[in-house]
């Protein structure tokens, strides 16, 4: 099979990330069939399908009558025979939970086709565990969206131990096609790459903050308009290459060897966050909140609205909207 022959997907589960599945492969011209167990289920995706296609109204990328077209690409049912019958391609999103994803599994494969790959959006349970109720374990790929899928288009792509290379390939390339940007990691990550990076740079933001060298205030602001203006762009290793000048990243760090490892001798090298981290981070965060403008976001629902509206400028600028 090739990825360009996907013309129908099922998106089994439309919670929070199901939706915003649902919506991107309908955006990029995708039939999709939207599954879930209650009507009631189908009707909040229903609507938070609509809700999030005004942000693309409200900039200005499709009119109302094209988000119309786009919400007449998505069919919702819950009949998990109507959702699969015709996909070559599953977007799994149901809860957390083996248990119910195994359920979930020998559902869907009573009518599915054999060759129709299954994509978990799966946070952190394994593939190989996922697949091992299933007839076809070689077709089951991770695919971890970050929220909303809609927006942001990084997929980690994870393999089971019967995953095969056609099938990952193919994962990726229908994934490259539905303006997603994908990765694929090579060997069993917990936390995937993006979690991990998060966590590493979160885990100094807690240490700063407890050392009294900066507010959570400040510290968002460093990275806002520090390197993560920057990372917006580029990765950090692209941002050292150019960092070095004319010596380029191996130069950087042997000229600057000495002090990089004082500063990582000091460090927060810590397993576990403090016990009172949380409450240190809600007082800060409320107190960030307090100091912003309505303009760029002073309560939860504006921040949302601001962030969302930012993104779509970003993503306009890497042209990918
Ligand atoms: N929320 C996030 O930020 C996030 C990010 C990345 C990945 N994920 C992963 O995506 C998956 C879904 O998470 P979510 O946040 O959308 O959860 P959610 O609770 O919002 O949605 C789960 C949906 O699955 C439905 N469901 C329950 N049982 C089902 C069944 N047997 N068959 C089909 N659907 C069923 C529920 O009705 C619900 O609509 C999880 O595996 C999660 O780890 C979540």
């Amino acid at each position: 099979m090739k990825a360009k022959e996907i013309k129908t997907v099922a998106c089994v589960g439309a919670g929070v990330i199901g939706y915003s599945w649902a919506l991107q492969f309908a955006l990029k011209g995708a039939h999709v069939n939207v599954y879930d167990i209650t009507d009631e289920a189908l009707n909040l995706a229903k609507e938070r399908i609509h809700e999030s296609l005004k942000l693309f109204i409200r900039n200005q990328l499709l009119t109302e009558d094209e988000t119309k077209i786009i919400e007449g690409r998505i069919s919702y049912t819950t009949s998990m025979e109507e959702a699969v019958r015709d996909a070559l391609f599953i977007q799994e999103s149901g809860p957390e939970s083996y248990d119910i994803k195994h359920q979930m599994i020998l559902e869907m494969e009573k009518y599915t086709s054999d060759k129709t790959i299954i994509a978990s959006s799966t946070s952190g349970l394994l593939i190989t565990e996922i697949a091992k109720v299933s007839k076809h374990p070689e077709r089951f790929v991770g695919a971890h969206p970050y929220n909303p899928p809609h927006l942001i288009p990084l997929v980690e792509i994870t393999k089971g131990e019967y995953t095969t290379e056609e099938n990952v390939v193919i994962a990726k390339e229908f994934f490259e096609l539905m303006g997603k940007a994908p990765i694929v990691l090579q060997k069993e990550a917990l936390g995937f790459i993006c979690n991990r990076l998060q966590m590493a740079l979160y885990r100094e933001v807690c240490e700063l903050v407890m050392r009294g060298v900066c507010t959570i205030e400040d510290a968002d602001k460093a990275v806002t308009f520090g390197p993560g203006i920057r990372w917006g762009i580029m990765g950090p290793s692209m941002v050292f290459q150019l960092g070095g000048g004319k010596v380029g990243i191996d130069g950087l760090f042997h000229h600057l060897e000495s002090s990089i490892n004082l500063w990582l001798e000091d460090m927060a090298d810590f397993k576990e966050f403090p016990k009172e981290w949380p409450e240190i981070a809600r007082k800060g965060v409320d107190e960030t909140i307090k100091n912003r403008s309505k303009e760029i976001g002073n309560t939860d629902e504006t921040l949302a609205q601001y962030r969302d509206d930012m993104l779509v400028e970003l993503l306009k600028l890497h042209h990918m909207l």
